[in-house]
């Protein structure tokens, strides 16, 4: 019998629906090769919702997101909007708190076919194969906050089982990886950190298999640019892994190809999105990189579906479609989103 998932689309704005078209097609192809079905429900968010809704995300949107297997996602962001009282940005926030998403997975990997386009010395970033696991819901962000005129505050605060149920999400990617944890904190100033490092500490003694290092955060963000290859999976608080996570995004040499998935507690709904923006430059226009959309995918069946043979097709498609230069103008070719998502969809498909 064929499993079933509930999928549900929330396209966006710009040209999130042309690389959530092409993520669906190449997901497709994916469940049609494995056997599962994926029944899917589309709905607004973002400035869509807020012409046609009255607001960034809808409750009865936020109902079926809780009710579904998983939230496929696009992007969210208009110029119309900017500066303005209502922003899209709210509805995908809304978004994350409904679901509880408190741990975010961001992959880095090189692409051999682009390492022209690293700003990195040839060389340095060949190879690399991380994967950043952020806390989102905690810390400085959400703390006490104080603002006046001469004086400001933001508070950060961790608990035990904060810092416990996001390093157990990393520990467990760690083992599906080459089961290496490097857990990034100040413990040297911070006590949150020395909290983090102790916590960190006994969620390991659950995984003897998974080796765990300690790394200063200014000592991890040098080794990011000197020798990124030395990091499997990064751990580390919210501060910190915004920064992080920024500055492993730019060693492929494309934003178009990241992709990100942000989970919740074991059972309830993960987001899967591209990391980049609605880019209302380009949209309508047929040309925008799906293949971050398509990772997305191929993160959802993997962390959110617990299919992760279709996982692993859908991201051997998109790197023997690069490779074969099927490639849109941000990296500097000449297909378009169909094609390009045509091109893996195929390979997924026929791959033996
Ligand atoms: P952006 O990521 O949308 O675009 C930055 C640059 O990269 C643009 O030149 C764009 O054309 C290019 N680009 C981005 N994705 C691409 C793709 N898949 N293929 C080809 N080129 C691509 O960031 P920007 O311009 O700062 O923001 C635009 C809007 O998106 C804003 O409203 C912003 O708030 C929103 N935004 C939304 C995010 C989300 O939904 N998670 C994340 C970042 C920005
Ligand atoms: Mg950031």
């Amino acid at each position: 019998m064929s499993q079933r998932f509930r999928v549900l689309l929330l396209p966006g704005d710009g040209i999130g629906p042309e690389v959530v078209a092409a993520a669906r097609r190449v997901a497709d192809a994916a469940a049609a090769r494995f056997g599962l079905t994926l029944e899917y429900e589309e709905r607004r968010i973002g400035a869509a919702a807020i012409r046609e809704e009255g607001a960034p995300v809808s409750k009865e949107t936020l109902r079926r997101a809780g009710e579904a297997d998983a939230v496929l996602l696009g992007a969210v962001g208009d110029p119309e909007f900017d500066g303005g009282e209502v922003r899209p940005e709210a509805g995908l926030l809304a978004l994350r708190r409904e679901l509880g998403t408190f741990a975010n997975l961001r992959p880095v990997a090189a692409i051999p076919a682009l390492s022209g386009s690293s700003p990195l010395r040839p060389g340095v970033a060949e190879g690399v194969d991380l994967l950043i696991v952020r806390e989102l819901t905690g810390g400085a962000y959400f703390g006490e906050k104080e603002e006046g005129e001469e004086r400001a505050s933001d508070l950060s605060v961790y608990t035990r089982g904060e810092v416990e149920r996001v390093a157990r999400v990393a520990f467990e990617a760690a083992r599906g990886r080459r089961g290496r944890v490097a857990s990034v904190d100040k413990a040297n100033v911070l006590a949150t950190s020395r909290l983090w490092r102790r916590v960190v500490g006994e969620v390991a003694r659950d995984y003897p298999d998974v080796a765990l290092e300690h790394v200063l955060v200014d000592a991890a963000a040098m080794h990011l640019v000197t020798d990124p290859g030395r990091f499997d999976v990064i751990l580390t608080e919210n501060l910190f892994g915004d920064i992080l996570s920024d500055e492993a995004a730019v060693l492929p040499g494309s934003m178009g190809m990241l992709p990100s998935a942000s989970l919740g507690e074991p059972g309830s709904p993960g987001i899967f999105e591209p990391v980049h923006g609605s880019a209302p430059d380009i949209a309508g226009k047929g040309v925008a990189n799906p293949y971050a959309a398509i990772l997305s995918a191929a993160m959802m069946f993997r962390h959110g579906l617990g299919r992760p043979e279709a996982a692993e097709a859908i991201e051997r498609g998109v790197e023997a479609a690069v490779a074969a230069g099927c490639l849109t103008p941000d990296l500097g070719g000449s297909s378009g989103t169909e094609e390009a998502a045509e091109a893996v969809a195929r390979r997924v498909a026929a791959e033996e």
